[in-house]
């Protein structure tokens, strides 16, 4: 019974536990990728809210080069892994 408890108890620290590395790095990559100087994740800021940039969607390897290229969307100097990590992230924010 107590041994019950205990697993109980260690299975949600474990997912409580990779949840926040999972905010962290999704947090990481926007921050990394200068997208937090204009995004915000619930509020309009220069650009649109990650939420409803998640909410509208699309193909991240299209957003990646449209980033990257700067069509369409302010440029970013940034390396295409880092960037793509970020708009990974951004769409997962809905
Ligand atoms: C200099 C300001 C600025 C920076 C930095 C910036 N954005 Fe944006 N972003 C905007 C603006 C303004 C828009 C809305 C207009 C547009 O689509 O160009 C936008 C729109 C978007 C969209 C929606 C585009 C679409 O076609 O629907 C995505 C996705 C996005 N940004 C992701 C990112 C990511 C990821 C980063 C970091 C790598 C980033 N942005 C950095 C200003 C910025």
């Amino acid at each position: 019974m107590k041994a019950k408890i205990l697993v109980a108890i260690l299975a949600s620290l474990g997912l409580l536990l990779t949840g926040t590395i999972a905010v962290r790095a999704a947090d990481d990559a926007l921050k990394a990728g200068t997208c937090t100087n204009c995004h915000d994740v619930d509020k309009k800021k220069v650009g649109p809210s990650l939420k409803d940039v998640a909410k509208k969607g699309g193909d991240p390897a299209a957003l990646t080069a449209k980033i990257k290229d700067g069509k369409g969307h302010p440029k970013v100097n940034k390396p295409e892994a880092d960037i793509k990590a970020a708009v990974d992230a951004a769409l997962a924010t809905k």
